[in-house]
């Protein structure tokens, strides 16, 4: 008789078990609609095509992994004013001049070839989507770096807390302070699903306050309507880095520490 009770008793602990995890199995595998993931190597490419196309040129493949491993996003995203949608910012190339703006800020010939060098033209360079890149590097940057399960594969927030690289943060002088605001517990609006998490720290490393803050998010915890995984399927919220460049939606794990995947 107590045999059977206790056998009873973790039949049910498995029933009870189960429907907890019920709403995340069921999220992860069936509601989350993900998009496919790139290789690991294409990972974070945005093609660049707002003109190029029409101008009867071959048109851009940016890499970000290449560089993010020099850059932190602040430099592009900030201090050149690169928009954080494709084909939103307004580059004029003008056969390559750029004049000193954008992409020729570093392609200038001294931090990274320039369109037209002593070596000749460099055009096929940037207007390289009729190319496949040379994957060479990646690899060799990969087995450098601390592994993660998704995206490009490589865990970009222990490679730079562990000083594996050193992007710069800024083309001017002078170092940043950071705040250093503690990690938020975000609690998940619905029963069964583990808290997400949201270290400020890590992202205050790669980012500017300013984008995030205030378009994306309040500056009060638990206010943003629009933070729900619904949205970051479209690409809002979160989603807006963690779609395409920063670790994928795929690593529930990595924003809900408490989930199994
Ligand atoms: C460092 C990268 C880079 C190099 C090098 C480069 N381009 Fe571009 N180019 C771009 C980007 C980015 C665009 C914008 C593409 C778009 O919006 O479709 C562009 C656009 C263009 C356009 C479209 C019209 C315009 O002026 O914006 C032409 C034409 C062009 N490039 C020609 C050239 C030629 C010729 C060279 C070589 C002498 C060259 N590019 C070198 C990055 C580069
Ligand atoms: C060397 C410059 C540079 C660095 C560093 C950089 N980006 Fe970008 N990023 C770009 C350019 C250029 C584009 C394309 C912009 C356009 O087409 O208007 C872009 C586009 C994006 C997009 C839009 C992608 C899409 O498919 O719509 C996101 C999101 C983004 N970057 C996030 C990041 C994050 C996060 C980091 C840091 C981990 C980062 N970027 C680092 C230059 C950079
Ligand atoms: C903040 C500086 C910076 C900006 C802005 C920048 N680049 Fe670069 N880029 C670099 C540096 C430095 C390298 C060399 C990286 C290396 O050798 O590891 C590089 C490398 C490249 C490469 C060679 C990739 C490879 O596989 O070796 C391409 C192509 C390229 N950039 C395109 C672009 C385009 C297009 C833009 C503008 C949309 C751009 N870059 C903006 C600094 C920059
Ligand atoms: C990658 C996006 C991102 C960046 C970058 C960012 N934040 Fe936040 N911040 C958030 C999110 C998400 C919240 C929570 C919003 C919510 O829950 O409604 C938040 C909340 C806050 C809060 C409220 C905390 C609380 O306990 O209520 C403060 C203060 C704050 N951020 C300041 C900053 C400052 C200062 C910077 C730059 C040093 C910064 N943030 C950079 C995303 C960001
Ligand atoms: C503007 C871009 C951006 C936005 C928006 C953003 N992140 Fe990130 N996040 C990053 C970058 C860049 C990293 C560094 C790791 C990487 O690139 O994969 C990162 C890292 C993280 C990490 C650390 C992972 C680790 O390995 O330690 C967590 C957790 C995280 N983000 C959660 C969130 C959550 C939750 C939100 C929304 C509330 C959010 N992020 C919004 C860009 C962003
Ligand atoms: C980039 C960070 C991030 C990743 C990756 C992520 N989530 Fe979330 N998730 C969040 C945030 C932030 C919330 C909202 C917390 C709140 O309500 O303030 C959330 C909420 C949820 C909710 C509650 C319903 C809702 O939309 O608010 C479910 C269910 C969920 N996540 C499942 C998942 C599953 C399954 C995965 C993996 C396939 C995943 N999440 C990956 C950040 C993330």
């Amino acid at each position: 008789m107590l045999y059977r009770s206790t056998k009873m008793k973790s039949y049910y602990m498995l029933l009870l078990l189960s429907i907890l995890l019920l709403p995340e199995l069921s999220f992860a595998e069936g509601l989350l609609k993900l998009p496919p993931l790139p290789s690991p190597e294409d990972y974070g490419d945005v093609l660049i095509d707002r003109v190029s196309r029409e101008k009867h040129v071959t048109p851009v493949v940016f890499s970000h992994w290449v560089h993010r491993v020099k850059y932190t996003c602040r430099v592009c995203h900030y201090e050149l004013e690169f928009s954080m949608k494709s084909n939103d910012t307004p580059i004029i190339c003008d056969n390559g001049q750029m004049k000193g703006k954008y992409c020729t800020t570093c392609h200038n010939g001294k931090d990274s070839f320039a369109p037209k060098g002593e070596d000749g033209e460099n055009c096929s360079k940037c207007h390289n989507a009729d190319s496949s890149p040379n994957r060479q590097k990646f690899h060799e940057l990969l087995d450098k770096l601390p592994k993660s399960k998704f995206g490009n594969e490589i865990n970009w927030a222990k490679a730079l807390e562990e000083g594996l690289i050193k992007p710069k943060d800024s083309l001017s002088a002078g170092a940043r302070e950071l705040v250093n605001i503690e990690t938020l517990v975000l609690k998940a609006e619905m029963a069964g699903i583990p808290s997400a998490v949201f270290p400020h720290k890590t992202h205050e490393q790669w980012l500017d306050c300013s984008s995030c803050h205030p378009e994306l998010f309040n500056i009060k915890k638990k206010t943003t309507g629009s933070l729900r995984m619904s949205n970051m399927l479209k690409g809002e919220s979160c989603a807006v880095c963690h779609l395409r460049i920063a670790f994928p939606l795929d690593d529930c794990k990595k924003c809900h520490p408490d989930m199994r995947r």
